[in-house]
């Protein structure tokens, strides 16, 4: 994928993983477009206010962008929340439909929304944002793995719904990377910096691997086919204990 001259949307773009994105695609002499659900004085870039429940507000921004920069050509659908969940209380219901809402209701109305204008560009770029977590759950956050599930088999589907519009469809796999709270609840976490890195020189490759999995997500992405998958799984279902009562 170039990355450079590009004009860019990064949805869920105003902290973490998208900011540090758009960050690397501005410095390559892209155009870069962010959105967040707040205006976000970290960044120097154009911001939308969006919040992806609303799909009345995802097309009036939609028009708002397009008017403005009519040679949009590539999509980031970032925008996640991460949240933990105890399923012996019933309460956690609420943290399971703000994330099927944000994570995966949110990723297919902002594609859906924008779709027919990259595919009238003739060549774009869409990035979708899955997780490590979508193919290893970690016990903590399960609907957030069901999303993330659900995000990668949506992309899964959309290449060949879009094969031959000239829209490509790239799917990022993060692990654990130190934004958002994540350096506190995983030490492990990759710095972004070094996330980062490895991201732009996979995503420049030519041709565009169609999963972004740098070195730390192979052992998540691959825990199935390695057969590691029980042994990794019952060792981050250590992380049960942190609930409040176990
Ligand atoms: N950090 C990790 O360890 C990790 C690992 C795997 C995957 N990921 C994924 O990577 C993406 C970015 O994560 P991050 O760590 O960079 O998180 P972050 O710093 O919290 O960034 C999340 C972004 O999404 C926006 N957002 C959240 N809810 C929204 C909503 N309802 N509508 C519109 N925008 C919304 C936030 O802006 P506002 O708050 O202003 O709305 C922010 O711009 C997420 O999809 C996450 O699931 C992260």
């Amino acid at each position: 994928m170039d990355i450079h001259n590009r004009t860019a949307l990064i949805v869920g773009g105003t902290s973490g993983i998208g900011l540090g994105l758009a960050r690397r695609l501005a410095n390559a002499g892209s155009t870069v477009i962010v959105t967040g659900r707040h205006p976000s004085t970290e960044t120097p870039f154009e911001t939308e206010i969006i919040d992806v429940t609303d799909i009345e507000a995802i097309h009036n921004a939609r028009d708002r962008i397009v008017r403005a920069h009519p040679t949009l050509d590539l999509l980031v659908t970032m925008a996640g929340v991460m949240l933990l969940e105890d399923l012996r209380d019933p309460t956690h219901i609420t943290a399971t439909e703000e994330t099927i809402a944000v994570n995966l209701l949110g990723t297919i109305r902002t594609i859906s929304a924008f779709t027919p204008h990259l595919a009238s560009r003739g060549a774009a770029d869409i990035v979708t944002v899955t997780s490590g977590i979508a193919y290893l759950p970690f016990p903590l956050m399960p609907s957030y793995g069901a999303s993330k599930a659900g995000v990668h088999a949506f992309t899964e589907a959309l290449h060949p719904q879009l094969a031959g519009t000239g829209v490509s469809v790239t799917e990022l796999v993060p692990p654990a990377v130190a934004t958002s709270g994540q350096e506190k609840l995983n030490p492990a976490a990759l710095p972004l910096d070094d996330y980062l890195d490895d991201v732009i020189s996979l995503i420049t490759m030519n041709p565009t691997p169609e999963q972004i999995i740098v070195r730390a997500a192979e052992r998540l992405r691959w825990a199935e086919r390695d057969g590691t998958y029980a042994d990794l799984l019952a060792a981050r279902s250590l992380s049960l204990s942190s609930l409040p009562g176990r």
